[in-house]
């Protein structure tokens, strides 16, 4: 069967022909190549078209596609250990790599998912301060959860309003917005709230609004905030864990979390997820604490050993972030310079090997109202052309491209050529 067959064909199986909403490309008015293999950073759909992948599974795949020694480690365990639903060395082998490995990490839980450890990371703030209210900054995404799913619209917004059909507003009432890099809003908010203000949960390097870092003094007013009011900070390191730096965005910053969750890089491709901090809020965690969360496949064993030697390999190679910057720089200058030469106006953030081009008149893309400022329809056009043209990028202007150890140079240069001749054609289509 063919892409166009095989896509219309799930479309009868599957709400959309897929089992998460951006794959289904709606929103670039475009059909999806349907991907049968990958190795290295070149993918493959049923057509037999291959791809330079920048999505890298919407970022998990730092090696690349089916990296040999991850794939060795889930051979060989799953030979001999699918599932048990009991204790394993596997689990104390990776729980013990992640604590001894980032900051701030005395212990940890292994979940499934990005959004069950984000969503179990705030439970335990929740039950952890007795408090009920959570702050989430409006373009910080972290996961389907009820809680999190909201529309954040643009001012100052201290309640909610749903951004999903099936979320009560009373799932929501207790969450309240912050603006991304804007510290008198989240003083106000906590001048208002402070004392009911279980958690306040960010990405530090957003990468759901498209890449932006957030300010140092903007962390280090929020981490005052929580100390003066007794709330607690949490990293969400989803996609930003063992990517930005080996140690994640909090090696960045001068400012510690109390807890922080992790999913993509840890689990090596496979599902998989985790939230931890210090022993002291991680023991309110049932057994040992009041703080009910559980599930048949955490900490499962093919998903230990996939993410043990994901993160064993990079651990053992640092020196693979000096050859992603590397790369990463490569591009952004490259990027930079064409735009320039066919004056197409776009602000370009990047952090490590994770970066996006906003197409955009603004001279810097820093909040969440920049970033809606953008040109989307250039953006459609420029992400047809490039997946036309044997790119594959992720299907929107609010997401990151992604770098792997495994891009070289020549796919760089092939990316930037690609991006030259978009840029002609929008310089072409602005005389006409
Ligand atoms: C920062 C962040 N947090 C949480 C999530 C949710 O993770 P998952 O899709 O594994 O549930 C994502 C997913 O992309 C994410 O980027």
């Amino acid at each position: 069967m063919k892409n166009l067959e095989i896509f219309e064909e799930s479309e009868k199986y599957m709400p959309g022909g897929v089992n998460s909403p951006v794959r289904a490309f709606r929103g670039v008015n475009l059909n999806p190549p349907v991907i049968k293999s990958g190795k290295g950073v070149i993918i493959k759909d049923e057509d037999d078209n291959e791809y330079i992948d920048f999505v890298l599974a919407w970022g998990p795949l730092i090696l690349g596609h089916c990296d040999e020694d991850v794939v060795c480690a889930i051979q060989e365990t799953s030979s001999k250990s699918i599932a048990f639903g009991a204790p394993t060395k596997l689990e104390l082998d990776l729980a013990k790599f992640i604590c001894t490995s980032v900051d701030n990490v005395e212990m940890i839980r292994m979940v499934n998912s990005g959004t069950e450890a984000t969503m179990s990371a705030v439970k335990l703030a929740r039950g952890y301060t007795n408090r009920k209210r959570i702050v989430k900054f409006a373009g910080c995404y972290h996961g389907h959860f009820d809680g999190f799913l909201i529309e954040a619209g643009s001012g100052v917004m201290t309640g909610g309003i749903p951004g999903s059909l099936g979320v009560p507003n009373e799932s929501i009432e207790n969450t309240l917005i912050g603006i991304y890099n804007d510290e008198n809003q989240i003083r106000e908010l906590f001048k208002e709230y402070g004392n009911e203000i279980a958690g306040v949960i960010i990405e530090p390097v957003a990468g759901n609004m498209g890449v932006i870092k957030a300010e140092e003094d903007f962390m280090e007013t929020l981490r005052e905030l929580c100390d003066t009011y007794g709330a607690l900070l949490i990293f969400d390191e989803v996609m930003n864990g063992f990517r930005v730096a080996f140690k994640g965005a909090q090696s960045l910053f001068n400012v510690k979390p109390d807890l922080v969750a992790y999913a993509k890089i840890m689990g090596g491709g496979l599902p998989c997820g985790a939230y931890g901090g210090r022993k002291e809020i991680m023991e309110n965690l049932s057994p040992l604490g009041g703080v009910y969360q559980a599930g048949t496949m955490s900490g499962n064993p093919i998903v230990m050993a996939a993410g043990l030697a994901t993160l064993t390999k990079l651990k053992n190679n640092l020196s693979y972030y000096d050859h992603i910057e590397n790369i990463g720089i490569k591009l952004q200058e490259g990027i930079l310079s064409i735009s320039k030469k066919y004056n197409l106006p776009i602000v370009m953030n990047r952090v490590g090997g994770m970066m996006t081009i906003f197409f955009t008149e603004l001279k810097e893309v820093r909040t969440y109202d920049d970033v809606k400022k953008c040109n989307v329809d250039r953006f459609n056009r420029y992400f047809e052309h490039m997946i036309k043209s044997g790119i594959n990028i992720a299907p929107s202007q609010f997401e990151a491209v992604f770098l792997s150890v495994k891009h070289e140079e020549n796919h760089i240069n092939i990316f930037l050529k690609t991006f030259e001749k978009f840029a002609a054609a929008e310089a072409l289509r602005n005389l006409s």
